[in-house]
C-alpha cells in the first residue's frame, strides 16, 4: 500500500501519521474536531468512540489525552492506517471494521467523535473508492442522519457526541435530528474557509440544487449533543 507521511493531525505536529493512498488525510474538519476534543474532560475511565476514524488521527489524540479509544471505519485501508498510527504513536487503540455503530454492538461510550462524509454529491448510488470518505448523497446527510439517530444507543447516560460538518448540509437539520433523538444539541464551534477541490469541482450542480449561490466559502460547524 503506497503511503505518505504527514504531520498528525497538523503539519506542525511532530507525531507521526501515516496516510495510505485512499485514506482521508487529516484536514480542517479533523482539526476543528480535535480542538473540540481538547475541551472535553477525558480521564483513563473515559471510553471514546471515533466513528469513521480514517487515519486514526483523532483516535490517537483521544488516547493521548488518556481516553480508552475504539475506532471504527468501513474502509479496510483506514482500519489498517488507524491501527498503525496507534502503534507509531505509542497509543493503544481498539480498531474495528464496520458500518458506524453496528461495529460496536451493545457498547456505550462517554464521548463519541464523528467526522462523517458530508459533502453533497450527485447521484443516488452509494459512493465507491476514496469518495466514500466525503460524498454523502444529494443533501450530504446520508451518514449524518444515521450518526444522529444512533447516538443515544451508543452514548453513556452522561455521554456526549461531537460531530463536525459543513453548513451546506444543514446545521438546523442536525440540531433538530439530535433533539428528536433525545439529545440536547448546540453548536460549539464555527469557522469559515474557502471551498476545497471537491466542492469546486461540482459548483454547477450545487448551484442547480440551490445549495450554493455566489459564495465561495463554507462554514465548518462542530455540534455537541449530550444525553443529560
Ligand atoms: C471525512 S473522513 C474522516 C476521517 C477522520 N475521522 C478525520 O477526521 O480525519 C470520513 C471517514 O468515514 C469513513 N466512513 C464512511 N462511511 C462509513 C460507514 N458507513 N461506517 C464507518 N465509517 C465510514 C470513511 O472511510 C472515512 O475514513
Amino acid at each position: 500500500m503506497p503511503s505518505a507521511t504527514v504531520g498528525c493531525p497538523t503539519p506542525a505536529d511532530p507525531r507521526r501519521c501515516v496516510v495510505p493512498r485512499g485514506v482521508y488525510a487529516p484536514q480542517a474538519d479533523t482539526r476543528r474536531l480535535r480542538r473540540a476534543l481538547h475541551r472535553e474532560p477525558i480521564t483513563d475511565r473515559t471510553h471514546v468512540l471515533d466513528l469513521g476514524t480514517g487515519s486514526g488521527a483523532l483516535a490517537v489524540e483521544a488516547a493521548r489525552l488518556g481516553g480508552r479509544v475504539t475506532a471504527v471505519d468501513i474502509s479496510w485501508r483506514a482500519v489498517a492506517a488507524a491501527w498503525l498510527n496507534g502503534v507509531l504513536n505509542g497509543q493503544s487503540l481498539r480498531v474495528r471494521h464496520g458500518d458506524l455503530a453496528s461495529a460496536v454492538p451493545g457498547r456505550r461510550f462517554h464521548l463519541v467523535l464523528a467526522n462523517p462524509p458530508y459533502v453533497p454529491a450527485p447521484g443516488a448510488a452509494p459512493p465507491r473508492g476514496p469518495a466514500r470518505a466525503w460524498d454523502a448523497g444529494p443533501d450530504g446527510r446520508l451518514l449524518i442522519d444515521r450518526v444522529c439517530d444512533s447516538a443515544p444507543a451508543v452514548l453513556h447516560p452522561t455521554g456526549a457526541l461531537l460531530l463536525v460538518h459543513s453548513h451546506l448540509c444543514g446545521v438546523d437539520a442536525t440540531l433538530a435530528r439530535l433533539t428528536e433523538a433525545g439529545l440536547r444539541a448546540e453548536v460549539v464551534d464555527r469557522t469559515r474557509l474557502p471551498f476545497g477541490p471537491v466542492l469546486r469541482s461540482r459548483l454547477g450542480w450545487l448551484r442547480e440544487r440551490g445549495l450554493v449561490n455566489g459564495e465561495t466559502t463554507e462554514e465548518l460547524v462542530v455540534i455537541r449533543g449530550r444525553r443529560s
